[in-house]
Formats: structure tokens, sequence, C-alpha cells
């Protein structure tokens, strides 16, 4: 667990932090794509959003949530009113998690000791940006937030308190929600996604 690193020379500015961590050398490589994919959006933001880890397709453009999971974002950002350009997108992993099947990448899920790394930095990275809510999309963030497990059918649409008592609201992953099978099942959590992230336009001044 890296939360307790020298509180000396913290970065003052988000490039330098990522500057900084694209140094390290002790960061988890195996399995991991080299590329580290930065946040995105305004250097202060009142809601800061934070998924799993970069995709495919976030490793290849260097951008986070633009594949499929970051296109159904957008969608409910259309339906809540939440301004994409207002809010800052990151993800507790910075990099890409995957197994090589032929041409495919398959994404893999990262394990606690690959979380708890990029706790330190999560931290540091949400210190700068200084949201007023932080919004954990699924079970890695949630993690990375509280630094426990948080089960996320019992806890979704809870705010609990983080590391600094910042608030920080527990939901499902879009990929989670990609995934649910039956047409009905998926339209209804679909559905308390869009209540979850309604409530966190709330805290957008
Ligand atoms: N899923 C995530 O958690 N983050 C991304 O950037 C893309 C997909």
């Amino acid at each position: 667990d890296r939360m307790d690193k020298p509180a000396a020379n913290l970065p003052t500015s988000l490039d330098q932090l990522y500057t900084l961590l694209e140094q390290q050398t002790d960061a988890p490589m195996e399995k991991f794509s080299d590329r580290l994919v930065r946040g995105i959006g305004p250097d202060h933001a009142d809601l800061m959003i934070i998924g799993e880890q970069p995709g495919d397709q976030e490793d290849r453009e260097g951008r986070p949530f633009v594949g499929p999971a970051g296109q159904l974002l957008d969608r409910v950002f259309e339906e809540t009113g939440i301004d994409r350009q207002q809010t800052f997108l990151t993800n507790a992993v910075k990099r890409f998690k995957y197994t090589q099947r032929g041409k495919r990448r398959l994404h893999e899920t990262p394990n606690v000791g690959e979380i708890n790394y990029y706790r330190w930095w999560i931290e540091q990275e949400i210190r700068l940006v200084d949201p007023r809510l932080v919004v954990a999309l699924g079970a890695t963030a949630a993690r990375s937030l509280t630094g426990k497990p948080v089960k996320i059918s019992r806890h979704r649409g809870e705010i609990l308190s983080g590391a600094d008592g910042r608030s920080i609201l527990i939901t499902v992953h879009p990929s989670y929600l990609l995934r649910i099978p039956d047409e009905q099942g998926r339209q209804v959590e679909y559905a308390k996604f869009v209540r979850d992230l309604q409530l966190a336009n709330q805290f957008v001044r």
C-alpha cells in the first residue's frame, strides 16, 4: 500500500504527477501495456469520475473512456445533463491489463496489489482536481478509493467517505451494464445507473 508515501515534494500539477508516475520503475508491468493513460478534464472540476483501468481502445488512443464503456457513459451524460467537458475522467489503475488471444487483447481485472500500487497516485490526482464529489464506477475504483473491498450491489447509490473525508458515490461500472444478457434486466440496471449519475450531477455548481 502506497498511501504512506512521504508527504514531502507533493506534485503541484497533474502534468507533473503523471510525468512522475510514468517514470516509476516499480509499477506493475507484467501483463500491462507500457502506456500510461492520463486522466482528462479541467484542472479543477466539481465532479470526478473514476473507472477501473483503460481498455483496449483507451490504450490505443491514450485517452480514458473512448471505447464502448465511454460511449455508454456519454449517453448517460446526455440523459442526466452532465457536461463531459466540465467533468474529470480517470482510472484507478492507469495502464491496460490484458492477455493476448491471437490478435485480440482480452481485459484482465487488476488484482489488489496492482490496485494498491496506484492508490497514492489517485489520491494525489484527487487532491489536485479537488472535486466536490468522486464517482467510483465499480469494484476496482471503490476499493482504490476506500482502501477496502466494497460490495457494489449492496452500496451502489450510497455516498461513502474516502481517505481524506471526501465524498465518494458508489455505482456500477458501465461495462457491467453492457454485459447484462437480457434486455429487461439491462434496462432496469441502466435506469438505476442514470439515477446515480443524476445524484452526482447535483454536486456540480
Ligand atoms: N473502462 C474503464 O474503467 N476505463 C476506461 O477508461 C475505459 C473503460
